[in-house]
């Protein structure tokens, strides 16, 4: 699949490294894809990546898989131009200052882009879970659960193929409302990270019985 990742921070930086050496043709959107950290990725990620400017690396992928911070989003969607037919893999998290949802209760991030891009199909994933897990996502032999929600059938059995492909087991909640619950599962994750003293090496997984 050619998957644009929008952003090349830690999550931009983990996914596109993982999609590339799983064979997907990753083209890194940045702010600056000029710049010596972007290129350094480009490099890493091997033959089948590059780094276009965020409208160029929208048009060209199937997948675009949003890793910046929340508060960049809309000026992201605003940039992208024609979503039209697109897959969004929305792994942000609306976070406000002192570890709160910027946005929640009866509505969520990923509704609210599915909002500004009409046409487009939003599947919330990879937001529930540090970036570290997303290289390796196996703790003991076992696959750690990947979250994922959305309304199109097809978009979300694709990320579902992208996740599994990558080692987790993928729990969808359902339609994309449910983001609004998994929204807030980030900052459970973040704050057991983080405040709570559990560190970075922790993972969500179901059981069953
Ligand atoms: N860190 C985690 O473990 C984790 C896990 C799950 C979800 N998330 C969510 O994923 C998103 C990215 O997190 P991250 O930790 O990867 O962030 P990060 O390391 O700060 O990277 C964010 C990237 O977004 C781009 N960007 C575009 N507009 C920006 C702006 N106005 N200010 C700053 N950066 C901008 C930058 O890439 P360019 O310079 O190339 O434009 C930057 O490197 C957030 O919404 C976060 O809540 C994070």
């Amino acid at each position: 699949m050619k998957i644009a990742v929008i952003g090349t921070g830690k999550v931009g930086r983990a996914l596109g490294l993982t999609w590339a050496r799983l064979g997907h043709e990753v083209v890194f959107g940045s702010r600056d894809p000029g710049q010596e950290k972007c290129q350094t990725l480009v490099v890493e990620a091997g033959e089948q990546a590059t780094a276009a400017t965020i409208p160029d690396a929208v048009a060209t992928a199937e997948a675009i898989a949003l890793t910046t911070p929340w508060s960049a989003v809309e000026d992201v969607i605003r940039q992208g131009g024609d979503w039209t037919g697109k897959i969004i893999i929305d792994c942000t998290n609306p976070i406000a200052p002192g570890l709160q949802l910027a946005v929640g209760g009866d509505i969520s991030a990923a509704e609210l882009i599915a909002g500004w891009t009409k046409g487009a199909y939003v599947i919330k994933a990879f937001n529930t879970t540090g970036w570290e897990n997303m290289i390796d996502p196996i703790y003991d032999g076992e696959a750690i659960t990947m979250f994922i929600c959305g309304d199109d059938r097809e978009a979300k059995a694709a990320v579902r193929r992208l996740a599994e492909s990558m080692g987790f087991e993928v729990a969808d909640t359902g339609g994309l409302k449910t983001a609004r619950y998994l929204e807030p599962l980030a900052l459970a994750y973040i704050s057991l990270a983080g405040p709570q003293g559990w560190g970075r090496n922790i993972a969500f997984k179901i059981v069953r019985r």
